[in-house]
């Protein structure tokens, strides 16, 4: 397994990390508890070292899940959670105020404070490796935000520090204020912002940066044909990347890919987390697993290492496919 470092903090890593928002179900139409701690104990027997999660997800039980999941394999892991979408508050600004008004971004000390107590309780550890602010509050000052996560470092409840859908003007206000040792931010073959700004900006100041939704939320594992519907409130429903079209124009581009999966005898999500994992700037990648044949396969990505001439050849087939 290829390890990384999560930035200064000199935490070392699987490049290929768990992710847990769609183990929570909400916003995923549901979820199976039984099948998703087999999902990340199938991740965990794989090798698999990172895992990330945030109170968020399933409003507190993606973190129970995993809590679960790791008990008397704690040691193995680096565990990644998050603060700052509180559902018990007032204060701050409305997260996603067309599915639910009740999620509030806010970044407020004593808030994030007891966040963390919570989500130790959940996890059922004592220390989180690495917290990340999950999305930015533009109603507190990072500075004070910085200070909480500064003293939850000193009191040893966490070791590093991350920042999640943050532009390169919101980190160098973390730097300022304190540490960064993590980006976390959407990237992926077809979502590729990221390489404007916050990319260079990890580069130059050795900040770990983590891909979130890799797959594009499952769009390109090949595995989601034409008929596949989305039930319940599983969000994919009403999004247009997951229209007929796009998918069409989806599965030729993965089509294209099928020879160079084939050289190196992977699936064709394995090549593009692996082609992910070898974009510059790019040192992990956190992709979702609702079981455990999902999970164990896109483990086995952190095993490989492209050549250069091959990441070339699918980077200019993704430019010639123009996906949503
Ligand atoms: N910081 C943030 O704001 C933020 C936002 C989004 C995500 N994240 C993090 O990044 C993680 C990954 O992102 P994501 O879950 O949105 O998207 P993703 O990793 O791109 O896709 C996950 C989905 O892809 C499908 N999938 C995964 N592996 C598969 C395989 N081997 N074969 C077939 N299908 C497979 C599953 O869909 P089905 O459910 O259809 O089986 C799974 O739920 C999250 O879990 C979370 O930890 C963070």
């Amino acid at each position: 397994m290829r390890v990384r470092s999560l930035g200064p903090s000199c935490i070392e890593a699987t490049v290929v990390g768990l992710g847990t928002w769609a183990i929570g179900g909400w916003l995923w139409g549901g979820t199976d508890a039984e099948r998703s701690i087999d999902a990340i104990r199938a991740g965990i027997d794989a090798g698999i070292t990172l895992i990330d999660t945030a109170p968020a997800y399933g409003l507190g039980l993606a973190e129970e899940l995993v809590g679960k999941a790791m008990e008397g394999r704690r040691e193995e892991l680096v565990i990644a959670s998050k603060c700052g979408l509180v559902w018990d508050t007032d204060q701050g600004t409305f997260h996603y105020p067309e599915y639910d008004k009740k999620l509030h971004r806010h970044l407020g000390r004593e808030s994030v404070k007891t966040e963390v107590e919570q989500s130790l309780k959940r996890l059922k550890i004592d220390c989180i490796d690495l917290m990340q602010t999950h999305w930015q509050d533009e109603t507190t000052p990072i500075e004070e935000t910085m200070g909480a996560l500064l003293e939850l470092k000193e009191e040893g409840k966490i070791r590093a520090i991350g920042a999640s859908n943050a532009t390169a003007a919101h980190m160098e206000e973390y730097r300022r204020a304190g540490a960064l040792d993590v980006d976390q931010e959407k990237y992926s073959m077809i979502d590729r912002q990221c390489e404007e700004e916050n990319l260079p900006y990890c580069q130059k100041y050795n900040i770990a940066f983590l891909a979130y939704s890799p797959l594009a939320m499952g769009l390109l594992t090949g595995k989601i044909g034409p008929d596949r519907e989305f039930t319940g409130d599983d969000i994919r429903k009403d999004l247009p990347r997951f229209s007929k079209e796009n998918r069409e124009k989806t599965a030729a581009l993965l089509n294209a890919m099928k020879p160079i999966a084939g050289q190196y005898n992977l699936t064709i999500s394995q090549l593009v987390i692996a082609w992910t994992v070898e974009q510059p700037g790019v040192t992990h990648a956190l992709v979702g697993a609702r079981n455990p044949q999902q999970a164990e396969e896109n483990a086995h990505a952190a095993e490989v290492e492209l050549e250069k001439d091959d990441v070339q050849t699918i980077s200019g087939l993704i430019e010639k496919a123009q996906i949503l």
